[in-house]
């Protein structure tokens, strides 16, 4: 039987927080033991919306792979590679542009989304309405069958797969594999400000390489119940953001429960609440500060890793790339 393939990535546009560990990374640590694993640093993906600071883009491709490597994916068993280095992607975007309708881009949900959030108004970039097709270009380039995301990537997957079919269809081949996404159990993690969703642009995050006192810090100024004001009072529970960490992190769920209840009945208080959080998150993240701290110390041995995963994967890539050349009359010699 053939081993699922994976393939998944970020844009490498700042460090990773723990919405990304709880939504994605934490998946890719257990995906990596049973398949092969292609994750990426979508470096292209990230110029779309950030092309006049390349050197952010730049400088963050070491701080993701960092991320990556403490948190325990592991360079011997995922293929860590970084996109701007396998050239058969942008030639597969070309050739994917054709099967997707102007209109369809425009109407993708997380595209219409982020040019709102990222106020491009009008003067939205091309590069940025086709980064879409780029992404089918990702996955199909390693035939992935599983695409671990966030909920946010859903319209990425349908929008991959459409054009799969067409391709396959046009062509009369089965050159192009669909592509299931894998959506983490775990629901999104909240901001700290109490917002629907951590990130790093809502300025609402807590990152894996955050200092022990910041992450304190951080935990001590987090929105909560807003109407808990008193010790006294009843608080509420659900959204309520501390505790939606503590769902998350607590290994202890039993005392948690208990907590909850105390909360719900009134008596307990925020900052006993809080306490416990920093506990929990600083148990969680000791190990990982740790073993990052422990790879910065060798800049270069990461690069050469990431170029050493780039190679592989350019391997893997051009052999697609050629079958749908073929596949397309364009296998001239
Ligand atoms: N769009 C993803 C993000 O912003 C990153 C990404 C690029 C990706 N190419 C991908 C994710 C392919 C999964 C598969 O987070």
């Amino acid at each position: 039987m053939h081993k699922k393939i994976v393939l998944t990535g970020d844009r490498p546009t700042g460090p990773l927080h723990l919405g990304h560990y709880v939504g994605s990374l934490k998946n890719r640590v257990i995906l990596q033991e049973t398949c092969q694993q292609f994750v990426m640093l979508a470096d292209v993906q990230a110029l779309t919306d950030n092309f006049h600071q390349p050197q952010k883009i730049r400088e963050n491709i070491l701080e993701v792979a960092l991320d990556y490597l403490a948190v325990g994916i592991d360079s011997k068993k995922t293929t860590i590679f970084i996109q701007s280095l396998i050239r058969a992607l942008p030639e597969l975007t070309m050739y994917y542009l054709n099967f997707v309708t102007w209109n369809r881009l425009k109407h993708n949900p997380t595209v219409k989304q982020e040019i709102v959030q990222k106020n491009f108004g009008e003067s939205v970039p091309a590069g940025f309405m086709i980064y879409p097709v780029s992404q089918t270009a990702d996955i199909t380039a390693f035939r992935a069958d599983i695409v671990p995301v966030g909920d946010d990537q859903l319209p990425m997957i349908e929008q991959c797969n459409e054009i799969v079919r067409h391709f396959n269809r046009a062509y009369n081949t089965q050159v192009l594999v669909e592509a299931k996404a894998m959506v983490s159990r775990v629901p999104r993690l909240p901001g700290i400000d109490g917002k629907a969703k951590m990130s790093k642009s809502l300025g609402n995050a807590i990152y894996l390489s955050d200092p022990e006192d910041v992450i304190a810090k951080k935990v001590k100024g987090m929105y909560t119940d807003p109407n808990h004001l008193r010790v006294e009072d009843p608080g509420q529970v659900e959204g309520n953001p501390v505790f939606v960490y503590l769902d998350a992190f607590d290994p202890d769920q039993e005392n948690l429960a208990e907590m909850k209840a105390h909360y719900q009945r009134g008596g307990l208080g925020d900052s006993v609440v809080k306490k416990r959080l920093n506990e929990v998150l600083q148990a969680e993240l000791e190990p990982i500060r740790l073993r990052r701290q422990e790879f910065a110390k060798d800049p270069g041995a990461i690069m050469n890793l990431l170029l050493e995963g780039s190679d592989k994967a350019s391997e893997t890539a051009d052999a697609t790339l050629r079958d749908a050349r073929k596949a397309m009359c364009l296998d001239y010699r």
